[in-house]
């Protein structure tokens, strides 16, 4: 079912962004969001897209102390004909309703989200972008919002979206994909199993910045985490799905231990390499085995992949301060060729042959 939402229009439109080329990720947000209420009893009622602004909060507001709140990360693109479509967004609801169940949040139904998503884009399509490597980032995310000190499960909760034109997350430039230095983290974990790392929670991505900031000593974008278990299996890259090619194999962590974030470009790059006859295996793979694979020429190429950072190239690991250079240290072709087809399909450039897109009745004029 499709949902009417009631729309207040700003009286003040910002000045946009004038050099597409300079986007950089989430500098800028549109002129609107979508707000909608949770109450116990009522359920999700009086969704409305209103001027984008500051949200009151409390400071006894719960999630500002215990962080009961959970996101999403999903983009809107331009087609050559203008019309904007998003990408497999039924994964992105389904995803919220695992994380939502994890934290104990009320479900918020797909066609909410998707109706919210369409009226939101409608508002504020002239602010589209269309430059070679942009696109529009969505930021669906929900919170307890009551004032409680008690560590419990709150009855009120806001869901927020709001969208900003982006290029790319890793810094990219637009027109040709760039590789990234990535430190092997060996001392913070990110998730152990039975705790968060399979849902998109704020408390995964905070308790990560000690290991991302430490990072930068060794000249390095991100960290390469390691399983909290044994410091000794490879599982995601900053805040990416990580991919080994290893000989004819590519490789990424399983998602059965419910650390690794179950990605929707994960899943896509998956069924691409599948769907082109290339080996993809979901399985361990200890840092030992990369690292033999390193230095008797059979690492091909190590990307990382996730919604912000689409296709990622990596082309140096740096162990306890030591480089390793991933092939020539460029981004490799097989990236290359993933990014093509899975960027092209998000953009309408190259034919949906897997039918992912998800047009929207939104059209964007020249
Ligand atoms: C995404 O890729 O959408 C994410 O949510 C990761 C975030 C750190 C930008």
């Amino acid at each position: 079912m499709k949902y009417q939402f009631p729309v207040t229009r700003t009286q003040n439109p910002k000045t946009k962004p004038t050099d597409e080329n300079t986007l950089g990720f989430c500098n800028h947000f549109t002129d609107h969001m979508f707000i909608m209420d949770y109450d116990e009893g009522q359920g999700w009622h009086d969704g409305r897209v209103v001027p984008y602004a500051p949200i009151p909060i409390d400071p006894a507001s719960c999630v500002l102390h215990y962080a009961q709140m959970m996101f999403e990360g999903m983009k809107a693109y331009r087609r050559p004909d203008g019309r904007i479509q998003l990408f497999r967004p039924g994964m992105n609801a389904k995803r919220m309703a695992r994380t939502a169940e994890r934290m104990v949040i009320p479900e918020l139904p797909e066609d909410i989200l998707l109706s919210a998503v369409e009226a939101l884009i409608k508002e504020d399509a002239d602010w589209m972008p269309k430059a070679e490597g942009t696109s529009m980032y969505i930021r669906p995310f929900i919170f307890g919002n009551e004032i409680s000190f008690s560590a419990l499960p709150a009855q009120h909760y806001t869901f927020i979206v709001i969208l900003a034109p982006c290029g790319s997350y890793y810094g990219t430039s637009s027109d040709k994909l760039s590789a990234s230095r990535i430190y092997v983290q060996d001392t913070y974990i990110r998730a152990a199993k039975g705790g968060t790392g399979f849902a998109k929670v704020g408390g995964n991505y905070g308790g990560a910045m000690r290991a991302s900031k430490d990072a930068k000593k060794y000249n390095c974008k991100d960290v390469l985490w390691l399983d909290a278990a044994e410091h000794k299996y490879v599982e995601e890259i900053g805040t990416c799905n990580a991919f080994f090619y290893i000989n004819d194999e590519v490789i990424t962590a399983p998602l059965d231990s419910g650390t690794i974030l179950p990605g929707i470009t994960r899943d896509s790059v998956i069924q691409l390499l599948k769907r082109w006859g290339i080996k993809v295996t979901e399985r361990k793979l200890s840092i030992d085995e990369v690292i033999a694979a390193q230095k008797n020429g059979t690492l091909n190429e190590i990307f990382a992949s996730g919604t912000a950072a689409v296709i990622s190239p990596i082309g140096c690991l740096n162990i306890k301060g030591e480089d390793y250079q991933i092939a020539d240290g460029e981004a490799g072709p097989l990236a290359n060729r993933i990014y093509h087809d899975l960027y092209g399909i998000q953009t309408g450039k190259v034919e949906d042959y897997m039918g992912w897109t998800y047009p929207l009745d939104v059209f964007v004029k020249e």
